[in-house]
């Protein structure tokens, strides 16, 4: 292992692209200050210029307010004590926070923004990676633009040829991307979740309490400022090829009806229940797909689960609307985009 990591680091000094495994999804990573590297990711994703990417740093040996100070301060030119609080609950873990940036953040990172993405990942291999290489790496999902983010090593070759280095972790443990917070406009806006992950609203506000940090009351409920540009929040995103819907229960049959014919190869993905019986829905083609009943297995199952229904070669996903409650938020948010995005390609 020591010697892949020291083969990966020459390849980021060199200028070229590693794939890394995190704890959210796999990234695809270059030398956040090497504007030809970075500008290497965009031509390989896909990804339209001036989508800003997520830098990534190294975990202090100590996580104290001073270790995390110095390292952020390379980056942004405002490290609150919201963000040191937040960096010491969450971090290395499934945390984005947005920052205003340091002068010394080249622009391709940014999206020529004030502000940078930044994230300390839980990974034994990212964290080796990134202290052997000694600075910060800016990487995205290691996927094509708007397609499923990738957990495995082997997801991430089947979205490039082989000439991207992949370094395999495993699978990853949480399985959807992190929670971004944006930090940046704290004095009227307090901290804004931009996009929802494993960590959520009620944990970012516990913790800085705990802190003894006052969140601002918010000047603005409006939602008429500008928001930052965030890819994933484009409403088409992480999609499969196979046009796939979501249901409510009463819903299914007449959806079946309108999104398929006699013939139709139909993947039915839903949670265990014994009220909606195949028998009623014998006249379709169905192959069940039973959930997860816990919110943290399916995401760390989900992306996986809609490559491999996408390479089966169904003509249509029927997939069941998630329960409630801010623990399904994040997962209901990607399976939304996913819907939104299916079957174009
Ligand atoms: O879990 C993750 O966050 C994974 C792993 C690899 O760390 N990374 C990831 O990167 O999901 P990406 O590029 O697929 O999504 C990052 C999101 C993008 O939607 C981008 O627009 C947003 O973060 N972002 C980055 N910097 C930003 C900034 N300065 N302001 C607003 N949004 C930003
Ligand atoms: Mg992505």
């Amino acid at each position: 292992m020591p010697d892949l990591i020291e083969g990966a680091v020459k390849v980021l000094r060199d200028g070229g692209l590693v794939a890394i495994p995190t704890e959210t999804v796999y990234g695809l990573a270059a030398d956040a200050d090497n504007a030809d590297a970075v500008n290497l990711i965009f031509s390989t994703k896909g990804r339209p210029a001036g989508h800003p990417l997520i830098v990534h740093i190294p975990s202090p040996k100590e996580a104290t307010d001073e270790a995390w100070q110095n390292i952020l301060s390379h980056w942004s030119r405002d490290v609150s004590p919201a963000a040191l609080s937040l960096a010491k609950a969450f971090w290395p873990g499934p945390l984005t926070m947005i920052l205003p940036k340091a002068k010394s953040v080249i622009p391709e990172v940014t999206g020529g923004q004030e502000t940078v993405g930044i994230r300390c990942p839980n990974h034994p291999l990212a964290q080796s990676l990134l202290s052997q290489f000694g600075g910060g790496l800016a990487a995205p999902s290691a996927n094509r633009f708007g397609r499923i983010s990738p957990t495995t090593a082997q997801h991430v070759r089947e979205e490039f040829s082989d000439a991207i280095m992949v370094l395999d972790g495993g699978s990853c443990e949480v399985g959807i991307e992190s929670t971004i917070v944006d930090l940046s406009r704290w004095d009227t806006h307090g901290p804004v979740i931009l996009r929802p992950g494993a960590i959520s609203q009620q944990m970012l506000n516990d913790a800085l309490s705990k802190a003894g940090v006052i969140v601002p009351k918010l000047a603005d409920e409006s939602g008429n400022h500008s928001a930052p540009r965030v890819s994933g929040s484009l409403s088409a995103h992480y999609a499969p090829k196979t046009k796939m819907f979501l249901y409510e229960k009463e819903q299914l049959e007449d959806l079946l009806k309108s999104h398929t014919q006699p013939a139709s190869k139909i993947a039915w993905v839903h949670f265990n229940d014994e009220s909606l019986t195949l028998k009623k829905l014998d006249s379709y083609a169905l192959t069940e797909i039973i959930l997860p009943d816990s919110a943290q297995l399916l995401a760390q199952q989900l992306y996986a689960l809609l490559r491999q229904l996408d390479q089966s070669n169904y003509d249509v996903i029927a997939f069941e609307h998630l329960p409630k409650g801010e623990a399904w938020d994040a997962i209901r948010d990607r399976l939304g985009r996913a819907a939104v995005g299916s079957g174009i390609i």
